[in-house]
């Protein structure tokens, strides 16, 4: 605990000693935080791919990461994280190579305390690779911990402070490759449960698919889009139907609208969710820590990731839960899901560097 709780601003020692730094490495984003001189919060947030090309006048390989690479190199980009972790020692490379370029690009000190919220994967060679990567990364030359992505992403959920610490609650995390599911006592992680099969990268297929269907098979959009159609406009409170326009191979201009195909995904993404939750993860949770999931089942659920965003999403999850299981469900999300991880790990630095 810090002496006074004037500082309710947890960036507050930024004046000298490490700066305290908060990372999540996303299989689709990768977001850090950290103070800037004056105390206030930067937060870098990019797409986690990148792209070499030769320097035209010094024939010198340059790397261009995030949505610069995606746009301007389509044909190949790479995604290293794309199932969720550096699967090999060549990804582990691109990861160091990609990191290391967003640091530097974003002048993250080198004298700081590093915190990674890490996923939680039965996936020990992946997880071995993610630790290569962090372990060479030029940042944390103070303090390198890491802590599980769900129970950081709690963090700004529950209070201005590291309040999520000190309760027992369930956190259920809403990525692009996993679902993650976790009770927490007390920091400690209880029962995690992690799956593949229930994700936004499946939205974005179903999307797809529906959208080919919706239209007749006239339109043919590919993941990419898909997921910028969910992002844009999937929302349980107010949804409204949208059109788009594409090219034709033979020329000319094809217009269509989009009723049902986006919600529908979403929608079966939902009762997915709630599917896992309740009769996978719960029951395992009960047969090994009966208290515990009866203390943590009287709080709210804390949803977070960024299939959290879309608006509605926690109340649809709360009312489903609830009618699936017979009893009241809660839940909540912190303001902004996606970054939620990122700022509590930050948090959790700057108490570290206390
Ligand atoms: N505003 C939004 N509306 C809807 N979906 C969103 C929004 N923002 C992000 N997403 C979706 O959330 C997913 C990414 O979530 P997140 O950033 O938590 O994943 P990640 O940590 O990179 O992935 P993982 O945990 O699986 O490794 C993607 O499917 C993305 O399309
Ligand atoms: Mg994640």
């Amino acid at each position: 605990m810090s002496e006074d709780d004037e500082t309710d601003d947890a960036t507050d020692s930024s004046t000298d000693g490490p700066v305290p730094v908060g990372v999540k490495l996303g299989s689709t984003r990768t977001v850090i935080a950290y103070p800037d001189d004056d105390g206030d919060l930067e937060i870098v947030n990019t797409l986690t791919c990148m792209a070499t090309y030769e320097d035209a006048l010094t024939g010198e390989e340059r790397v261009l990461y995030g949505e610069e690479a995606a746009r301007e190199y389509p044909d190949r980009v790479e995604f290293m994280l794309r199932s969720g972790l550096p699967e090999d020692d060549d990804r582990a490379e691109l990861t160091s190579t990609f990191f290391e370029e967003v640091i530097e690009t974003n002048d993250i000190p080198e004298d700081s305390a590093v915190v990674y919220a890490i996923p939680t994967i039965d996936n020990e060679a992946g997880l071995k690779n993610l630790e290569t990567v962090i372990e060479n990364s030029s940042i944390g030359t103070e303090l390198v911990e890491s802590y599980p992505e769900s129970l950081c992403g709690t963090i700004p959920g529950f209070g201005d402070d590291l309040e999520a610490i000190n309760e027992i609650l369930l956190a259920v995390n809403l990525g692009s490759t996993n679902l993650e599911a976790s009770a927490y006592r007390r920091g400690e992680q209880l029962a995690p449960y992690t799956t593949g099969a229930v994700t936004g990268n499946e939205v974005d297929r179903v999307i797809a698919n529906h959208v080919e269907e919706e239209t007749q098979g006239r339109v043919n959009i590919d993941v990419q889009t898909a997921r910028e159609y969910k992002e844009e406009h999937a929302d349980f409170e107010d949804y409204e139907p949208f059109t788009d326009i594409i090219q034709q191979p033979g020329g000319g201009a094809h217009e269509f609208t989009i009723e049902r195909s986006v919600m529908d995904a979403v929608d079966e993404y939902v009762d997915d969710v709630v599917d896992e939750f309740a009769n996978t993860f719960l029951p395992e949770l009960a047969n090994e820590h009966m208290k515990v999931y009866n203390l943590a089942l009287e709080k709210p659920v804390v949803l977070t990731g960024g299939m959290a965003c879309i608006p509605g999403i926690v109340d649809e999850f709360a009312e489903r839960a609830s009618d699936e299981l017979n009893r009241d469900i809660d839940a909540i999300a912190p303001d902004e899901p996606a970054l939620a991880a990122t700022l509590g790990a930050q948090r959790i630095a700057a108490r570290l560097t206390d």
